[in-house]
């Protein structure tokens, strides 16, 4: 018998240091709008000179295990994901063992286990999915598993990118008798597919992108994934579903992999639309839209072809803004989605952590709102260039509030400090070295320099 498992707690770091999208506009010549309207972003987190992944994810583990008083041996694995990796070869959770190690004394983490986890920004998932299954197994033996997914959204000056970037780690406290939320068993899929849509090279310090071809993937392959998960929540029976629904129904909030906020929006509309045109109630929302649904039933060639289709792409940026403006589209978007998007539009892009954010961010807004979230069921909708989705679901626990209650995004990022232009460019282009920080760290773990001593990296300051 498979034993239950989900996430018990989860803790954020996000760096205090931000660029707002209005300055960043006007240096760029670009319209405010298309960034806060167009893209859902209002403030880049960036990290200071003295911070780097390894810094991040620690400061959040020390958060999750601090508030919940947790010494190292009750915890079993600790897990990293990231795709700002320091290293080819050592792990980032060994950087991460050893700053905490400062803390708790020498070795005292010895006992554990884990690695560090890269298939761009979905490797979170596969890290979360691995260690539930550790703990289902019965392998845990009451022990914790600590999930961190920790990044830095860095794009190249001047690229269409650059304004997707942003800086954060999300820790999850997973167990057999989670407080949060117990993941559904048997119905976690995935979708997998050599792309290039996004990578990082060797030695490479920012992504090379095709950024419409990644957007484009990226639905393509959640949708692939939800088909999947689609199939195993009606054969295990945890959906039932009845003549004239559709998954999405079942599911009271959805997740989306965030690398900007209105990129849950757009995936929204995607899979409302797959999975609603085989539906009676299609045709009245079509009606009403005064236009014909542009995607024909049968596959429609590469994505390079249609996305080089320019009256195919027209008609279907037209369908989809008549389509957000339905009510019925509002509903499900503000009911099921909009509360999770808030995060992200406050600190934009944290690769492997956006999803968990935009949980994170679901819960705080909908818990300040009075919403009842006991029992109701997350779907999540992961991304990773290169590319691979992963669509899971997991039912929030009635102990939620005991978590819930205590989350206040702009209080645990504490005061932040908006960066000049100027500053910005500075710390992008690694002008800086790590003492020429510009904010104090208090009782965090910051980077002291880089290199192969241990005393180097990550000292708590
Ligand atoms: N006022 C209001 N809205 C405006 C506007 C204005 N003045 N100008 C443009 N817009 C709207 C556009 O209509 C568009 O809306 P829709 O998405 O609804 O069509 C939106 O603003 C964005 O405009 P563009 O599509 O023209 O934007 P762009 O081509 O300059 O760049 C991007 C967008 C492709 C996401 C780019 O920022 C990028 O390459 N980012 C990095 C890659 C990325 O984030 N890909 C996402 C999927 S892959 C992934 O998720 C992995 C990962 O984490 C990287």
């Amino acid at each position: 018998k498979l034993l239950a498992a989900g996430i018990d707690d989860i803790a954020i770091y996000i760096p205090k240091l931000f660029v707002d999208a209005r300055d960043f506009a006007q240096a760029r010549g670009m319209d405010p709008d298309k960034l806060q309207r167009g893209l859902g972003v209002s403030k880049m987190a960036i990290v200071d000179t003295n911070q780097d992944p390894a810094c991040m994810a620690a400061n959040a583990c020390l958060r999750i295990m601090e508030r919940n008083k947790l010494s190292p041996k009750d915890v079993g694995r600790l897990y990293v994901a990231t795709e700002s990796s320091l290293d080819e070869s050592k792990a980032m959770n060994s950087y991460v063992i050893g700053m905490l190690e400062q803390v708790y004394g020498a070795d005292s983490f010895g006992h554990c286990g884990g690695i560090e986890c890269k298939f761009a920004c979905v490797s979170g998932s596969y890290a979360l999915y691995d260690n539930t299954n550790w703990i289902r197994a019965g392998e845990a033996e009451g022990k914790y598993a600590i999930v961190v997914v920790s990044d830095i959204a860095k794009y190249d000056l001047g690229s269409s990118g650059e304004y997707t970037q942003g800086a954060g780690a999300v820790a999850m406290l997973l167990n057999d008798t989670p407080r949060l939320m117990t993941f559904d068993p048997k119905v976690t899929s995935t979708s997998i597919k050599n792309e290039y849509d996004f990578y990082r090279p060797f030695g490479k310090e920012t992504p090379i992108v095709n950024g419409q071809y990644s957007n484009l993937l990226y639905m393509i392959q959640v949708k692939k994934a939800l088909m999947a998960y689609k199939e195993k929540a009606i054969s295990t029976g945890i959906i039932k579903l009845r003549e004239g629904e559709t998954i999405l129904d079942y599911i009271d909030f959805i997740n989306m992999h965030l690398p900007y906020s209105n990129m849950g929006k757009k995936a929204l509309t995607y899979l409302l639309r797959h999975e609603w045109r085989s539906l009676p109630r299609w045709k009245g929302i079509v009606d009403k839209m005064g236009m014909q649904e542009p995607i024909p039933k049968d596959p429609r060639g590469t994505i390079e072809s249609i996305l080089a289709d320019e009256e195919f792409m027209q008609k279907d940026h037209e369908f989809t803004k008549r389509f957000t403006m339905t009510e019925e589209f509002q509903e499900a978007y503000d009911s099921k989605l909009a509360s999770s998007l808030i995060a992200s539009s406050m600190v934009g892009n944290l690769y492997t952590a956006s999803l968990y954010m935009g949980f994170r961010s679901c819960l705080e807004f909908e818990f300040q709102k009075g919403t009842d979230l006991e029992a109701k069921r997350f779907g999540f909708g992961s991304y990773g260039s290169g590319s691979s989705a992963m669509v899971f679901s997991g039912v929030i626990m009635p102990t939620y509030k005991e978590i819930v209650k205590n989350m206040n995004l702009e209080a645990e990022i504490g005061n932040r400090r908006k960066v000049s232009l100027e500053e910005y460019e500075q710390i992008h282009e690694s002008k800086l070295s790590p003492t020429q920080n510009i904010l104090e760290g208090k009782k965090e773990f910051v980077l002291i320099g880089v290199g192969s001593s241990p005393e180097l990296r990550g000292q708590r300051k």
